[in-house]
């Protein structure tokens, strides 16, 4: 396999290290805006000599971000090149666009390292669906974000201070308010969800509720009742509707998500005749991501080009109720008071969202 890589940045210079000792692919182009010189790859900024190399038959887009991603992976595909992609926003935006396009160019496109980084997840997601039908999907998505909570619980540090080594080790997106304001836990929800359930999320309906404004004395409230903070996605089949959603959950101490350190993730699906599996590991960083991004090139060697046919666009109906924590100007009906916070009564989780915008400075959780 010879390769064409577009990005050099955390992900990107991990995969050329993990190629380059491997016999069976090599990385040849490296289009990238830094100045790097490497012994065995050209590098450049023009993205038109990766797309006219007739020798290159796969691209690793790296680069992350919507443009000018999607302008080089769409012409990658319609050129008869295989992509594999580590970029989540580009799969879950246009998932319906580019998975028809690369069945009918009959190339592979793959995208396993876009979800759970160095997790096997949309691969066994891949596997699951062969056998039963997937009633769940949702976890701990965002190893920034668990990496704040965690740092906020367990060490006692601030928010901004948790947030600057966050970004230190490399976890955290270009502009980290795509993890905290959980976007990027909402583009994985939709990418696994579509996969796992065989259909097309209506996106805009899906809501994201962040931890941006959460503190210190938050932390202390969740303490005192015995529960711990996480950024959880639900994703729920319904057949004909799903229910889907982002948001910050109260686990009890005793439960496994309560248990995810640092940048780990815990991402579990629901099945027809399997039940419940979870899947653990380190949710981002440079090797945990490139890891999933190679293996993505093997399975392509191997003849595995992508994940399952693209479904139909499904309806969201987060109708369901649940009990929220609210720092923060509620007044609706409250079950009790937690210092300065509210348990409200029960809440359908749409009408939770609905309120939230209207409140950007509150803090909300839901408490499972
Ligand atoms: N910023 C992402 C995260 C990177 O923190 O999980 C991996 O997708």
């Amino acid at each position: 396999m010879r390769i064409g890589l577009l990005g050099f940045g955390v992900v990107g210079r991990g995969v050329y290290e993990i190629t380059a000792s491997r016999e069976d692919m090599q990385v040849v182009r490296v289009v990238c805006l830094e100045d790097v010189t490497l012994p065995d790859a050209e590098v450049t900024r023009d993205f038109q000599t990766v797309l006219k190399d007739e020798s290159i038959d796969t691209v690793v887009e790296a680069m992350g971000g919507l443009h000018p991603a999607y302008e080089f992976v769409r012409s990658c595909i319609e050129a008869g090149k295989n992509v594999v992609t580590s970029n989540k926003a580009l799969m879950a935006t246009f998932y319906d666009e580019l998975l028809p396009l690369a069945e009918q160019k009959g190339v592979s496109l793959r995208c396993t390292a876009a979800v759970g980084g160095g997790i096997g997840w949309l691969s066994e997601l891949e596997r699951v669906r062969r056998v039963e039908k997937v009633n769940f999907v949702g976890g701990i998505m965002n190893g920034t974000c668990n990496y704040i909570l965690d740092s906020m619980t367990r060490l006692g540090l601030d928010y901004g201070e948790a947030l600057k080594q966050a970004q230190q080790l490399g976890y955290a997106e270009a502009n980290p308010s795509t993890d905290v304001d959980g976007i990027d836990t909402w583009h994985k929800l939709i990418l696994s969800s579509n996969i796992a359930f065989g259909v097309s999320l209506d996106r805009e309906s899906v809501p994201a509720a962040g931890i941006g404004s959460i503190a210190a004395e938050d932390i202390a409230n969740f303490k005192a009742h015995g529960y711990v903070c996480k950024l959880m996605s639900t994703g729920k089949n319904g057949g004909d509707r799903c229910a889907a959603y982002v948001q910050p959950t109260l686990v009890p101490t005793t439960a496994l998500e309560a248990a995810v350190p640092t940048n780990y993730n815990l991402i579990t699906l629901d099945g027809d005749v399997s039940g419940r599996q979870s899947f653990y590991g380190q949710g981002a960083g440079r090797y945990p991501t490139a890891y999933n991004v190679v293996q993505d090139c093997v399975s392509i060697l191997g003849g595995r080009s992508f994940y399952c046919p693209y479904g139909k666009k499904v309806p969201v109906d987060n109708s369901e109720k649940l009990r929220y924590y609210v720092r923060g100007g509620w007044d609706g009906e409250a079950a009790e008071t937690w210092g300065k916070a509210v348990i409200t009564e029960p809440v359908a989780v749409s009408e939770m969202h609905e309120w939230l915008k209207k409140h950007p400075g509150a803090f909300i959780a839901a408490v499972i």
